[in-house]
């Protein structure tokens, strides 16, 4: 029998971080979250990912860094971004002031630049978690600790140790074996691991003989990764013990619970803020009475309730 929609627990708890409920928004698809204020209730969110920021300002790629391919977006960013002292300054108050869970999220040149973050991030009022952006495609060295399990591990443990706040490691699908990065990650003592960031490709202007992205290659996203990310879910979570929040092409309520059956306790959606900005809102909308048709009480309940055989 459905559980009644007022009977059902939407908080879920990751590691040492326990969210409201498991709709979040991605990285760099969300801005600063003020963008966003007109066109989305933010507060009711489980958690907001800030675009990444890293230890200085970065300009970002050369134009174009954008460009929509017949089966999901194509962005080559390059990370631009003010630098972590701007980001305390200037967004962290009006983020912290959300009453949300602010998860924010960083990536370093080099293991140590990834500690001196993590340490200048403890404490901070606002700062719910951590997530070491250690999957762009679109700078160069940004996917190393990413693809190596023994670089992974290593800082994902040092920036562990390094806070008292809860660590969440993002991954790239552009690996040959998700589960070993999953298992490096969890053997560093991840609260968390995030799945997936965008799969690298590429777009042409044939007349031109010219790549369609000023950086030539960059990360695919959208529904049409949806099926990668729900493997690569999968995969880290027969894997692993450690809770995943999967992310790629989420856009609906039934992608949603796709994802916690595959094995994710959380959420995050991304390219569909761009394309419809009340995605989130229309999943949390739906999500009590999904769960109810489901028989749970909890998403817990649901997490990994595959069945293969
Ligand atoms: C324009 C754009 C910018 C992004 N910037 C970041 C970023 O700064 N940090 C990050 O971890 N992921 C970034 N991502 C990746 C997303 O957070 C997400 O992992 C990916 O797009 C897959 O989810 P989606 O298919 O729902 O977009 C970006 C994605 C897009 C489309």
């Amino acid at each position: 029998m459905p559980a009644a929609p007022s009977a059902i627990d939407l908080s879920v708890q990751l590691g040492r971080l326990r969210l409201p409920n498991p709709i979040l928004v991605a990285s760099g698809t969300f801005g600063y979250a003020r963008e966003m204020t007109g066109l989305v209730d933010v507060t009711r969110l489980g958690g907001i990912l800030p675009k990444t920021i890293t230890a200085q300002p970065r300009i970002g790629n050369a134009p174009w860094r954008t460009i929509e391919t017949a089966a999901g977006m194509l962005n080559s960013i390059g990370l631009d971004n003010d630098g972590i002292e701007a980001f305390i300054e200037h967004h962290l108050p009006y983020l912290g002031g959300l009453g949300v869970p602010i998860i924010v999220s960083i990536a370093g040149k080099s293991h140590d630049e990834f500690v001196a973050m993590t340490r200048r991030l403890d404490g901070l009022e606002g700062v719910a978690a951590v997530e070491l952006n250690i999957s762009c495609p679109n700078v160069s060295g940004g996917v190393d600790f990413g693809t190596d399990p023994a670089m992974c591990e290593r800082v994902v443990a040092e920036c562990r140790a390094a806070t008292a706040t809860p660590i969440i490691a993002k991954l790239t699908p552009n690996v040959t074996s998700v589960p070993a990065m999953a298992k490096a990650a969890a053997a560093g003592g991840a609260d968390a691991i995030s799945l997936i960031n965008t799969c690298l490709g590429m777009a042409i202007d044939w007349r031109r003989r010219r790549p369609m992205l000023g950086n030539v290659v960059g990360g695919l996203s959208g529904p049409a990764i949806k099926p990668i990310a729900l493997r690569a879910v999968y995969q880290a979570a027969q894997a692993v013990d450690t809770p995943i929040i999967g992310i790629g092409g989420i856009a609906t309520i039934d992608d949603v619970m796709e994802f916690f059956v595959a094995g994710a306790t959380a959420v995050q959606l991304g390219t569909v803020n761009f394309y419809n900005p009340q995605a989130s809102m229309e999943v949390l909308d739906a999500l009590p009475g999904a769960m109810g048709q489901a028989g749970v009480k909890c998403v817990a309940e649901l997490v990994g309730s595959l069945v293969t055989k």
